[in-house]
């Protein structure tokens, strides 16, 4: 199996291939999905959907190297991008660096991804120069979502959309390899993804991005607290895991579970002995 790298996206864009990204967390769900999709993204929605937390921000450096280092120890095929989490990289590029360095070093990821536009110009510039090739995310861009007052679609009215085209055009020239849209209107993505050399992925923005991406929990129906209207379930995950508990639930109270077959045997005279030795 041959790894996808930042050259698999390269030449996708340039033959109009789509590029299928998913996020995972864990060592067991990678390895199922290492080898249907081109990349896997070690979000930190991780901060939502594996630790419960109303958003990204309380997520740190070490959750992202504890769950990225199990994803990328799963994967041979997919290319295995580590988010790096707010305030580890806002700071300066020599901070960025310093930390897109550890998700490489600790996590071994092959790529790190971070949200910012034009803002964050400078930490892409620092990080690629490197050697570490950067994803760029724009468009409604999680760790602000107290700068937005909320998760809202970004670049709906002239002055933000053209922001955004200003944010992509300014983290390709900075280096990086590829940009998540995320929950921007489809005739922007699309005037992006026309724009720009690199790929665009695109989440809740159409379908005319290079590639999508959606949160693993999400397109399996296991994530319950909500589901965004970009979100389509391909499969109901969530009330078969509901049904096995509350079977598993109801055969150990009626001694259904386990059955002989998954119990250990040994011979009856060894209890036997054991008792008269106990008397
Ligand atoms: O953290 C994440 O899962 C992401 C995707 C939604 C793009 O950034």
């Amino acid at each position: 199996m041959k790894k996808n790298t930042v050259a698999t996206f390269a030449e996708m864009k340039v033959r109009g291939e789509k590029i299928s990204m998913l996020t995972a967390y864990d060592y067991s769900t990678a390895k199922l999905m290492d080898s249907s999709v081109n990349a896997i993204l070690v979000g930190d929605s991780l901060g939502n959907v594996m630790l419960g937390y109303e958003d990204t921000v309380s997520v740190t450096m070490e959750d992202m190297i504890t769950y990225g280092g199990a994803v990328a120890r799963a994967c041979q095929n997919a290319m295995v991008v580590i988010d790096m989490p707010f305030m580890s990289y806002q700071l300066s590029p020599v901070q960025a660096l310093e930390n897109a360095g550890r998700l490489m070093k600790e996590a071994r990821a092959n790529a790190v991804k971070l949200e910012g536009g034009e803002t964050v110009a400078e930490q892409i510039r620092a990080i690629t120069q490197a050697g570490i090739p950067v994803m760029a995310h724009i468009g409604m861009t999680p760790q602000s979502v107290n700068a937005f007052g909320g998760f809202k679609v970004q670049g709906k009215d002239a002055q933000q959309a053209l922001q955004i085209v200003r944010d992509a055009l300014a983290v390709q020239k900075a280096g990086a390899f590829s940009v998540v849209l995320e929950c921007v209107p489809a005739a922007l993505a699309g005037y992006i993804t026309e724009l720009l050399d690199i790929p665009t992925i695109g989440i809740g923005a159409g379908s005319d991005c290079d590639g999508q991406v959606l949160v693993y929990q999400d397109m399996l129906g296991l994530f319950s607290d909500y589901v965004p209207k970009f979100v389509k379930q391909y499969a109901k995950l969530g009330s078969a895991m509901k049904q096995a508990f509350d079977e598993y639930d109801a055969e150990v109270k009626s001694g259904a579970f386990p059955s002989v077959d998954k119990s250990y045997k040994m011979d009856d005279e060894i209890i036997s002995l054991i008792k008269e030795k106990l008397q």
